[in-house]
C-alpha cells in the first residue's frame, strides 16, 4: 500500500469511527473546516491535557490563561498582522484555481527529492548486498545534478521570500516549468499578497460598526495580558504563560485533511526572558519540546527540526518540529524567538508602559520572548497517522487497529459480557459503573466477542475486559491487550490498578524529566 492510499484509508477510518467529520456535511461540507466526533473529541482533549499539564504543572514558572478570541483591532496593527500576515498567491488562468506560490515551489522541490530517492532505490536493486548508499549519493552524476538544481531553486525561493520579491517567485515557477495540477497548463497570473485574517463587525451598523478580526494566533491574548499575569501572579523572569484556544486563518491552499484548516486550535506558550538570554532559552525549549513529542514513542527518526528560510516579521530565530506524515515531513510545531517585538509594539500602540522591573539588576526593560506554538489538530493527525495500521493475523483474518498511546486513547477499556444472559451483563455493568468514575469506559454486548474486539481495536481501546461464567465463580475476568492481543485472567479488584499503570500521564511525564 502506498503512503497516499494509507492516508486515504485513514481519512475514511476517521469518519467511519466517529473521530472527524466534514463540517456541515449535510450541506456538502465547508472547505478546510472539520468537526470532531465522539472519539475525536476525547483524543483531542487527552492531547490538550498532555500539553497543558506538561507546561503548567511540570514547570513551576509557567501559568495558564484563557483569553477571548475577539480582541481590540489595534492589537493586530501592533502585532504586524494587518500589514504583514500575507500569503503570496498565484492563479492559473485556465483552471481558475488559486495556489500559494511558495507551496507550488515546495512541491516541486519535494519532487526532486523523490527523483533522487528513486535513483537510490534503482541502484540498491542493481547492486544488491554490496550497495553503499552514502557513496552512491556522493558519486552518482544524475543524483548530483538533481540535488544541485534542487538546492539552487531552494535558495532562490528563500531569497525571494525574504525580499518579498513576488516577481522573483513567479519567475521560479516559470523557470521550473511548474504546471497547474488541474489544467496541466503554465498559464499563470502575477503573484499577489493576500491577508489571511478573517474580518467581522461588532456593534450595529446604525451605531457605526467596527471591524474586528478573528485571531490568527492565540499568542496576542498572552502578550496583552503580560502585565496582568506578571503583577497578579507575582511572576519573576524567566516565566511563561500558556494558552490553548481557537485560531482562524483564511487559508487558500487547504489540503491534507486537518493539516491545514481555516478554523483550528493552537497550544501556545510565551516564555518571557531577559534580553540577551533568548538564544539560550530558544535552544532549551527546542530540546524540551522535542522530548515531549518523542515521549509518545512514534520513533525518534520520525521527527526533525527545520529552520525557517524566511523569518516571520517578529522573529530573530525560528525552527519547526516536523513529523514524518504519510505525505512527508511536515511542520507540527514552531519554536520562535520573538525578541521584544510584540511587547514593544503593544507598548507603543497602547501608550501603556509594558516593562519588567528586574530586582536583580535594578533595571526596567521590555522582556524578550521565546514561543512554542503547536497545532492541536496537527497533533491529532500525527497521533492518528502513527497509530493507524492494517494487520494480517495468524488465523488469516485482518484487523484495523489504532495503536494510540494508552494515555491518549479516547476509550481506555471496554467491558464485554461474553453472552447476554446468566447474570453476565449485570456483572459487566457493575464493573463499568465502578471504573467510569476514573476512565472513559464502553460497555458492549452486541455481536460475537471477536467482532467486538475488532470494533475496539478500530478506535484504539487498549484494554478489553471480558466477563464470562468463571467471573461469577471466582471474581476474575479476561483482559485482552490491544497491541499484542494477549489475554490473561485478572481479578476484578486488580482492574483499576492495571488500567492506571498504562493510561496515567505520569508515565509520559517521567520521560520528560
Ligand atoms: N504564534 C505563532 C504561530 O502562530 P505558526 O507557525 O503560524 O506560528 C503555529 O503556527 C502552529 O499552528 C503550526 O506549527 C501548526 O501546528 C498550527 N497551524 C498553523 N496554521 C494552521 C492551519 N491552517 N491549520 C492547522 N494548524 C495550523
Amino acid at each position: 500500500m502506498t503512503q497516499e492510499e494509507l492516508f486515504k484509508k485513514l481519512v475514511a477510518h476517521c469518519k467511519e469511527y466517529g473521530f472527524i467529520f466534514p463540517s456541515s456535511e449535510i450541506y456538502d461540507g465547508l472547505s478546510a473546516v472539520y468537526d470532531y466526533g465522539q472519539m475525536g473529541v476525547e483524543l483531542k482533549n487527552n492531547i490538550k491535557k498532555y500539553w497543558w499539564d506538561s507546561m503548567t504543572r511540570l514547570h513551576d514558572n509557567i501559568v495558564g490563561i484563557d483569553a477571548a478570541i475577539f480582541m481590540h483591532p489595534r492589537t493586530w496593527e501592533a502585532s504586524g498582522h494587518v500589514g504583514a500576515f500575507n500569503d503570496p498567491l498565484i492563479d492559473n488562468r485556465d483552471s481558475k484555481k488559486r495556489y500559494r506560490a511558495d507551496v507550488l515551489i515546495e512541491d516541486w522541490l519535494a519532487k526532486q527529492d523523490e527523483k533522487i530517492a528513486k535513483e537510490v532505490e534503482k541502484a540498491r536493486k542493481r547492486f544488491g548486498e554490496s550497495f553503499d548508499e552514502e557513496k552512491f549519493r556522493a558519486t552518482s552524476p544524475r543524483v548530483a545534478e538533481t540535488a544541485a538544481r534542487r538546492d539552487a531553486v531552494h535558495q532562490r525561493m528563500a531569497d525571494a521570500l525574504n525580499a518579498n520579491d513576488l516577481e522573483a517567485l513567479r519567475q521560479i515557477i516559470i523557470d521550473c516549468e511548474i504546471a497547474c495540477p488541474i489544467s496541466g497548463t503554465r498559464n499563470w497570473t502575477e503573484v499577489r499578497q493576500f491577508n489571511l485574517m478573517f474580518e467581522t463587525k461588532v456593534g450595529s451598523v446604525a451605531e457605526g460598526a467596527n471591524t474586528i478580526y478573528l485571531r490568527p494566533e492565540t499568542a496576542q491574548g498572552i502578550f496583552v495580558n503580560f502585565l496582568n499575569v506578571q503583577k497578579t501572579g507575582r511572576m519573576k523572569l524567566p516565566f511563561g504563560i500558556a494558552q490553548i484556544g481557537k485560531a482562524f486563518r483564511n487559508e487558500i491552499v487547504a489540503r491534507q485533511f486537518i493539516f491545514r484548516m481555516r478554523e483550528f486550535e493552537q497550544m501556545e506558550m510565551q516564555f518571557f526572558v531577559r534580553p540577551g538570554e533568548e538564544m539560550m532559552w530558544w535552544n532549551k525549549w527546542k530540546e524540551t519540546r522535542m522530548s515531549w513529542h518523542r515521549a509518545l514513542g512514534f520513533g525518534d527518526d520520525n521527527y526533525r527540526f527545520h529552520d525557517h528560510e524566511k523569518l516571520a516579521h517578529y522573529a530573530n530565530a525560528a525552527t519547526d518540529v516536523e513529523y514524518n506524515f504519510p505525505f512527508g515531513f511536515k511542520e507540527v510545531e514552531g519554536i520562535h524567538s520573538r525578541t521584544d517585538f510584540d511587547l514593544g509594539n503593544h507598548q507603543k500602540f497602547s501608550g501603556r508602559k509594558i516593562q519588567y522591573f528586574d530586582p536583580e539588576t535594578g533595571e526596567s526593560y521590555v522582556p524578550y520572548v521565546v514561543e512554542t506554538s503547536i497545532g492541536v489538530d496537527r497533533m491529532v493527525l500525527q497521533v492518528l497517522s502513527a497509530a493507524f495500521a492494517e494487520e494480517k493475523l495468524d488465523n488469516g483474518e485482518e484487523r484495523t487497529v489504532l495503536r494510540i498511546p494508552a494515555q491518549l486513547a479516547p476509550v481506555k477499556a471496554a467491558v464485554l459480557p461474553l453472552v447476554k444472559k446468566d447474570g453476565l451483563p449485570e456483572l459487566a455493568h457493575r464493573i463499568k459503573n465502578e471504573l467510569k468514575f476514573d476512565y472513559n469506559i464502553q460497555y458492549d454486548e452486541k455481536d460475537s466477542i471477536g467482532k467486538r474486539y475488532r470494533r475496539q481495536d478500530a478506535i484504539g481501546t487498549p484494554f478489553c475486559i471480558t466477563v464470562d461464567h468463571q467471573s461469577l465463580e471466582d471474581g476474575t475476568v479476561t483482559v485482552r491487550l490491544r497491541d499484542t492481543m494477549e489475554q490473561s485472567r485478572v481479578a476484578i479488584d486488580a482492574l483499576h490498578g492495571l488500567i492506571e499503570s498504562k493510561v496515567s500521564m505520569r508515565s509520559l511525564f517521567d520521560k520528560l524529566k
